[in-house]
């Protein structure tokens, strides 16, 4: 472990060059006194010395201190001066000559230790004993030479003692009643609150009386001699009509009476502790306890009770609807779902919870609980913010009925009414579109020639024989027949096909139901076929 050598400013410099020469000479030294920028040998100035090479010499005198950097002088008790050369004023004494000398008879004191310098016939530590008997003078060191059995003046010397004072060393008044030389006169006061004067035995009144014959004591606010001097008193303090002095009442102290008892005091002298909890102030003249806003009871050990508030609870709260009441401030605070001063008002629509500072988040016309913020959902919408429909089926509230539709047809989600698919209509679906309609509830009107009916989900012409195009406006081309003309004719040689039936019409002789048979009359010669019969015919025969 390093020893710390520290380096202060009251320590000799030779020390110091001491300590610092012994570290610099001991190789295993650790010199924990040096700080590194600083040179060691320049750390202190010689006495006598400063400023930053020690290049200024000190002003100060009568031992006062140099400052190590600046020179200013920090002087011994007894001297003051910004170089200390000052001694201190009579009557005063000590560092920076802030005491008063102690000293009876209005000595003066040393001005350094504030022993006393008694004046000639005075001794004591104080100056406040009289020379002993057969003493006087400077340090009481004379001896008196007045003749037995009679006194020596202590301060002069003189022998018998002047008018009005008595005593071996003439130290002392004449006794009360008594006054002049050898205080062997009687006085002639005769009031009981009269003095007379030791040496010319005149009377006057006591301090605190005044009057012909002193018999009346100083009006309430006067005291003193003659009654001449003004009580200082406060706060019905009291005034001692002799000296002045104040005697106060419960909860002031102080030579005036001007103090409040400090704080958890009172009474006389505040002498007497009071306990008042949660920043209750005592009465410093009764000691009862002023409890703070919001706290009552003898100690204000109470909280308020529920609906008061204020200095003493003495004010009534004005919480509505479950708010609570600040004991103190009677600031209200609302239950959920309230607001307001007073927590009158209850949360607009859209707003809930505390101080109805929250949104609602409730949507399809979902209403919130303006206290949960729970959401309430209109018929046909459900989930925690009603953000569902109802699914297909389903309607009402809560979804909780279903659809009555035919034909597989939802339903509305909240009325329930059915949803018709293309080519429905009626109450529950049921029925086919009448024909000429078609589409979303049987609205559109079929657009086809004639009478011809359509689809009714597409709305697309079924046309009738003979009949074809989107309209069923044109008629069959050729060799077709039938419903959209879609069957092919079969008439041959020429025979017309009618369209609607696909009958045909033959020409020239032919027959059939397709025309194929007869036919034109023939030429002479047999046609092919007939010869070959016929030579078939006579082959069989022969
Ligand atoms: C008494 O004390 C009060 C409060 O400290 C002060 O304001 C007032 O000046 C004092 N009065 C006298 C006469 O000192
Ligand atoms: C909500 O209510 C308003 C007014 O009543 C209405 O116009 C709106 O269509 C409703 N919205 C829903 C999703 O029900
Ligand atoms: C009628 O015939 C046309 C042309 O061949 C065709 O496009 C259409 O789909 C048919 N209509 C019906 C109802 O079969």
């Amino acid at each position: 472990m390093q020893t710390i050598i520290h380096l202060s400013k009251s320590s000799s410099p030779v020390v110091s060059c001491f300590i610092l020469l012994f570290c610099l000479f001991q190789p295993l030294c650790l010199c924990p006194c040096l700080p590194s920028p600083v040179s060691p040998l320049t750390a202190e100035c010689a006495p006598g010395r400063f400023g930053a090479d020690c290049q200024h010499s000190c002003e100060c005198e009568n031992g006062g201190q140099c400052d190590r950097q600046t020179g200013q002088c920090t002087c011994l008790p007894g001297w003051i001066g910004d170089k200390c050369q000052t001694g201190c004023a009579l009557g005063l004494f000590g560092a920076g000559c802030e005491e008063h000398c102690d000293c009876a008879h209005g000595a003066p004191c040393h001005h350094i230790t504030g022993a006393c310098w008694c004046p000639g016939g005075w001794r004591g530590p104080r100056c406040e004993r009289a020379c002993l008997p057969g003493t006087y003078g400077e340090n009481c060191a004379q001896r008196c030479s007045c003749p037995h059995g009679t006194s020596c003046n202590h301060v002069t010397g003189e022998c018998g003692c002047p008018p009005g004072f008595t005593g071996n060393g003439c130290e002392r008044t004449c006794l009360p009643g008594t006054y002049g030389h050898n205080c062997n006169q009687v006085c002639q006061c005769s009031g009981a609150n009269q003095l007379c004067h030791p040496v010319t035995g005149a009377c006057s009144c006591a301090p605190g009386y005044h009057g012909k014959d002193c018999q009346l004591e100083c009006p309430e606010g006067w005291y003193g001699p003659n009654c001449e001097q003004q009580c200082q008193c406060l706060n019905g303090g009291v005034c001692q009509t002799t000296t002045g002095s104040c005697g106060c009442p419960p909860g002031y102290i102080g030579a005036d009476c001007n103090t409040t008892c400090p704080a958890g005091r009172y009474g006389q002298d505040c002498a007497r502790v009071a306990f008042c909890g949660n920043r209750g102030k005592c009465d410093p003249v009764t000691g009862s306890c002023v409890c703070a806003a919001g706290w009552k009871g003898e100690h204000c050990e109470e909280g308020c009770e529920q609906g008061r508030f204020g200095e003493g609870c003495l004010q009534v709260c004005d919480c509505r609807n479950g708010g609570l009441c600040d004991t103190l401030s009677g600031v209200c605070t609302c239950a959920l779902g309230w607001s307001g001063p007073h927590c009158e008002a209850a949360c607009p629509v859209g707003k809930y919870g505390a101080n109805c500072q929250h949104d609602c988040l409730c949507q399809n016309n979902g209403t919130c609980d303006r206290v949960t913020g729970s959401c309430q959902c209109q018929p046909g919408y459900y989930g925690h913010v009603c953000e569902h429909a109802c699914p297909p089926g389903y309607y009402g509230d809560r979804c909780q009925q279903t659809c009555d539709c035919r034909h597989g047809a939802s339903c509305h989600p909240v009325t329930g009414h059915c949803l018709c698919p293309r080519g429905y209509h009626g109450d529950l679906c049921e029925k086919v579109c009448d024909q000429g309609w078609f589409g979303d509830s049987c609205q559109q009107a079929c657009d086809c020639e004639g009478d011809s009916p359509c689809d009714p989900v597409s709305g697309q012409c079924l046309c009738p024989p003979g009949k074809t195009g989107a309209k069923c406006d044109i008629d069959c081309r050729a060799n077709r027949f039938g419903p959209n003309c879609t069957e092919a004719c079969e008439c041959r040689n020429s025979g017309q096909c009618n369209p609607r039936s696909g009958h045909c019409t033959c020409l020239h002789g032919w027959i059939g139901l397709a025309c194929q048979e007869g036919g034109p009359p023939q030429p002479p010669h047999h046609s092919p076929r007939i010869r070959r019969e016929h030579r078939a015919r006579l082959e069989t025969s022969v």
